[in-house]
């Protein structure tokens, strides 16, 4: 084995709101971490990274998960919609509709709801 095969770093094709990503990423690595940390998507937030606060959600495949919980790997190749993809050039109406209602609260973990909000719509 040389130094090479050593390494634990695997390229990942990512298709994160409609644009695909070419990266390389540790094989632990989670969607969350790739998102913000190699793609600068920092509105999806890291809470608790154990699957229980929903501060992570985004759409895979147009299903809601807790990017805290799935491997970046085990997205490759699939759809992921994050906050900042939701509404396209706009807002998404359930964006506008929480800010409309100034239903935001702290503000840390509603792109999780509003991603949440939008899977139970659909
Ligand atoms: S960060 Fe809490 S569920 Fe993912």
């Amino acid at each position: 084995m040389d130094d090479a095969d050593a390494t634990t770093e695997r390229p990942v094709r990512l298709v994160v709101n409609g644009r695909e990503h070419a990266i390389e990423v540790e094989v632990r690595t989670t969607l969350l971490d790739a998102l913000r940390d190699r793609l600068g998507l920092t509105g999806t937030k890291r809470g608790c990274a154990l699957g229980q606060c929903g501060a992570c959600t985004v759409l895979l495949d147009g299903r809601r998960v807790n990017a805290c919980l799935v491997l970046a790997i085990r997205a490759q190749g699939r759809s992921v919609t994050t906050i900042e993809g939701l509404g396209g050039t706009g807002l998404h109406p359930l964006q506008a509709a929480f800010v409309a209602h100034d239903a935001f609260q702290c503000g840390y973990c509603t792109p999780g709801q509003i991603i949440s909000g939008v899977a139970c719509i659909a």
